[in-house]
This record gives structure tokens, sequence and C-alpha cells, in this order.
């Protein structure tokens, strides 16, 4: 990428769409359109007498054997163009400056063409930071060796090697390197032959818990789940199209991806031992504290940086400043002295809960009709993780008459087997709800849909399930649906967690 994580041949054509990606990240609107990071759903609970001083807050950690003044990295971006040289240098600095770790852009370029180190060799600004080097995991289908892998560590002298994920950037591009088959393999081989971590990444549609589940099985150390809501690579794509029609393919997935805040809950879970990246979308420093609170050991920005850094240094500088002293000021007003406690707290609340324990959210869904079995469990469990109760009992509840909340097991046959016990017992046929000139009251545009109710009566509205230690109890094979027994329509489930 740029800067593109994509198509780095090192040729011409390659360096004038690294240019342009630069380019267009800083003078268009390249946001996702109408899928949000997630963040936004969240807010702490204010801590009025958080019993510690301000100057008490602690934000470092460590990453890859060196330290951090905070758990912010500046996402992988640029290198291999002439302008990507000073932009580099600026970020480079501004990391040694604030104690921020520092992805470089991919590097394939610089395999081939040596005489690409300057704009990559950041070394010699930040000496202290963890530097991580850039590569396209597709590379390695493509020609790219251990060896290879190797070498750039070196010459970048490198504390990690991240491999970037861009199936759908790639397929996008009229150019773009597609052959992804086999690739989890040949990552296991590299990561087992390499003595530097390899960390996955996304470049923000996100990676999906089972794909968390294998890579860290492959031996991967860390995943940055670089989910969807910040930067979309389609569009970014789609403002580098002459073809309307090819524009037209990209602007189908200016919504694409898992919101971050959702993928990172999820990967958590997955791997609760792995190092979790969070980026995409991260806009700010309470967003930082959010994504740690959600289980984030490190959070990413790409864009802002961008932007900032190809303005001057001193912008790049007051971004850096601005992101610590939010993170500092919420982690005060939380009341967690450092990053394990924020890890830890149970102040952050999904938007829409009450502070009294009586925790509560309205989700809504679009059903595709009858017979659905919505399985909700991830939201479920997701709201157990935030609701602020740690002993207690969750109740997920329907309001409606036609849609009811049922625990199984999420195995399809066995579903077609629930639909034909419902079928059976409230079959097809004459129901006296349905004659409408004999009811006494009829709302407008009232369905017939007396077989929807019966079969809801045999069924339940709502499931209760126990929270113990924070942590959702339900058996292994337990999933939650909301089953839709009527026509596709937005329906509503209740969430509220009561306990302490
Ligand atoms: C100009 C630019 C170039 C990028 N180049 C790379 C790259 O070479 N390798 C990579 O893994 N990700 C690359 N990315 C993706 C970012 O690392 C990040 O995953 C993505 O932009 C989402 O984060 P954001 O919403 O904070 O921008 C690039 C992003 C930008 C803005």
């Amino acid at each position: 990428m740029g800067a593109s994580p994509s198509v780095d041949t090192g040729s011409g054509a390659t360096v004038s769409r690294k240019a342009d990606h630069i380019r267009i990240n800083v003078e268009e609107d390249v946001s996702s359109k109408g899928v949000p990071s997630g963040f936004e759903r969240y807010r702490f609970l204010h801590c009025a007498l958080p019993e510690i001083d301000l100057a008490d807050v602690e934000m470092a950690t460590s990453f890859f054997g060196r330290s951090l003044d905070v758990p912010i990295l500046i996402s992988c971006m640029t290198g291999g163009v002439p302008e990507a040289e000073a932009i580099n240098r600026t970020l480079a600095e501004t990391a040694q400056a604030f104690g921020l770790a520092l992805g470089l852009g991919s590097a394939r370029v610089l395999l081939e063409h040596p005489t690409a180190l300057p704009s990559f060799d950041m070394r010699r600004y930040a000496p202290d930071v963890p530097i991580l080097a850039n590569l396209g995991a597709v590379q390695l289908n493509k020609g790219v060796t251990t060896d290879d892998c190797r070498r750039l560590i070196d010459l970048l002298q490198a504390d990690a090697l991240v491999l970037h994920l861009n199936p759908l950037q790639e397929a996008l591009q009229p150019e773009g390197d597609t052959e992804f088959g086999g690739l989890l393999e040949r990552i296991e081989a590299l990561v087992k032959a390499l003595d530097t971590p390899v960390v996955v990444k996304e470049i923000g549609w996100g990676i999906a818990p089972d794909l968390v589940s294998r890579l860290v099985d492959a031996g991967v150390v860390a995943i940055d789940v670089a989910g969807a809501g910040g930067t979309s690579w389609s569009e970014v794509e789609r403002h580098r199209m002459n073809s309307p029609v090819r524009a037209r393919v990209a602007a189908a997935f200016a919504d694409w991806g898992i919101p971050t805040a959702e993928v990172l809950v999820a990967a958590r879970q997955a791997a609760p031992q792995a190092v979790i990246i969070a980026s995409g979308g991260v806009r700010s420093g309470m967003d930082v504290a959010k994504a740690v609170a959600l289980g984030a050991d490190i959070v990413g920005l790409a864009g802002p940086f961008l932007r900032a850094a190809a303005h001057s240094p001193e912008a790049a500088r007051e971004l850096a400043m601005e992101l610590v002293e939010v993170l500092r000021t919420t982690m005060f007003v939380v009341g967690v002295r450092n990053l394990t406690a924020l890890r830890g707290t149970n102040r952050l609340i999904l938007e829409g809960s009450s502070v009294d324990g009586q925790a509560g959210i309205v989700r809504r869904y679009k059903t595709r009709g009858r017979g659905e079995f919505l399985d909700i469990t991830e939201d479920v469990v997701d709201f157990a993780r935030v609701c602020g109760v740690r002993n207690g009992i969750i109740h997920v509840a329907s309001p409606h008459t036609t849609a009811a909340i049922r625990i199984n097991e999420n195995e399809p046959l066995l579903l077609e087997d629930f639909r034909t016990l419902l079928d059976r017992l409230a079959p097809h046929g004459n129901y006296r709800h349905d004659n409408l000139s004999k009811r006494e009251t009829v709302p407008p545009e009232e369905p017939q849909n007396g077989r929807s109710h019966c079969q809801h009566l045999l069924l339940s509205s709502s499931e209760s399930l126990a929270i113990i230690d924070g942590a959702l109890r339900l058996g292994d094979w337990q999933r939650v649906f909301l089953i839709e027994l009527d026509a596709p329509r937005e329906r509503q489930v209740t969430l509220q967690a009561v306990g302490r």
C-alpha cells in the first residue's frame, strides 16, 4: 500500500500507485461509509472520586522487548517513494519523542531495489522504540522467501515482521495479486523458520475470530484485527479507478468489514493469551482507552498520523500529544492507575446502559423471514463483557408476538428439524385470527399471521442466562437465537443485566 499493502513489485507503476495512495489518503474522504468502528457504542462510567493522583496514572507497557510510554502504534503505512521519506522521518521522530511503536509500509520494493532504503530506514530517527517491518502475506505465494524476510528485518533493524492480509484490496485492483490459496501454510512455515516474531494484520476489514484462532495455532504471536470504521481501502481504490464500472464495484464495498470494536472483543475471546492490536477507525485517546478496556494490548492509528505528518512535523507531534493527554485524563477519571487496571475495568459500558447495575440495551436486527434462526449469541456475550455486572443474570427478551428467543444448538440440519416441528404443530391452514372481518379491532395493514402467533406460543419471548465472574455461562453447544416466525422485518431484542 502506499503505502500499499498490495502491489509493490518495484515497477514504475507501483511507485506511482504508492504515491497515489498517499495523495488520495491526504486529499479525499476515504473513510468507510455506514460501518462505524463500534467504539461509539461504548462509554466510560465517570468516577468522581478516583482515589489516585493524576500524576499516578501510568500508561507504559512493553512491545516486542522494548518499552513504550503509551500503548500506541503508528500503523504500517509508507515507504518506497520519495515523498514517503519525509513522512516516515516525521513519524519516526514522533514515535521516538512520545515512546510510541512505529510500523513501516510494505517493503517488497526494498528487496528488489535497495536504493529504496532511505525511505524505510527509520532506526536512525527512532533508536529506542519497536519498529515493525511490513510485507503483503500474498507475496509469500509470489516468490518472497524466508531469507528475503530475514534480509528485510536486518536491513530495517525491525523488532517484528508484520504480514498484511488484504484480499479485498487486491481483488479490486485490476493488477492485484489474488493468489491467496495455501497461504496459511506458508505463514506457518515462515513463523517457524524466523527468529523474529510475526504479526498478522488486516488493512481495515477485520480478522474474524475463527481466523484469529487459526493464526495463533500457526504460531503467529500478535494479531492486529484492523477492523472497519476508519480508512476504507475500497474507497481509496475507488478514487484511483478510471473505469466507472470498476469504481462502482469498489463503491459496493464502502460499508464492508467487521467493526473494529466488535472484532476486537471476538479476537480477545478467541485468543486470550495472544498479543492483540486494535486498529481501524481509532480516532482519539478515548478510543485508545476503550480499545484497551475491550482487551487490546496495543492500539494503532494510520490515517490520522499520515495526514498530520504530511502537514508538518509539528502537526504529528500535536496529534501524539493529544492522544496521550486524552488517554491519561480518561484513565484518571475512570479511576485506573495503569493499563492492567484499565483492561480489567467494569466501568466501560454499552451506550444505553444505566449506571446502577441494572444495565439494559435494545438491539435491532433485520430478519430475512419465516423460519430464520438468527444467532445473536455474540451480541449477548459482548453485552455480558461490558454491562458492568460481574455476578448476576442477563435477560434476553423479544417484545414481539411473532418473533421468539430460544437457546439451542446451531446445527443446520437440526434447525431444519425445528422448522419441521413447528410446521407440524402449527401447519398452514385456517386460523380464526386471519378472518379479519370477524375481528373487533384490526390495525391498518394487519397481516394474516395466526399461524405465526400459534408457533410463537410454543416457544418463548425470553431466556435468562447467568453471568459468573464477568463471564456468560453458556454450554459448549448453546447458542441464543432470535427466531423469526413471520415476514421479514426489523426486530428488537432487549438485553438486561441484573446483579452486581
Ligand atoms: C497511506 C496508507 C498506507 C498504508 N499502507 C499499508 C501498508 O503498506 N501495509 C499495511 O499493512 N497497512 C497499510 N495501511 C493500512 C493501515 O495500517 C491500517 O490498517 C488502516 O489504514 C486502518 O487504520 P486507520 O483507520 O487508522 O487508517 C496503510 C494505510 C494508509 C492510510
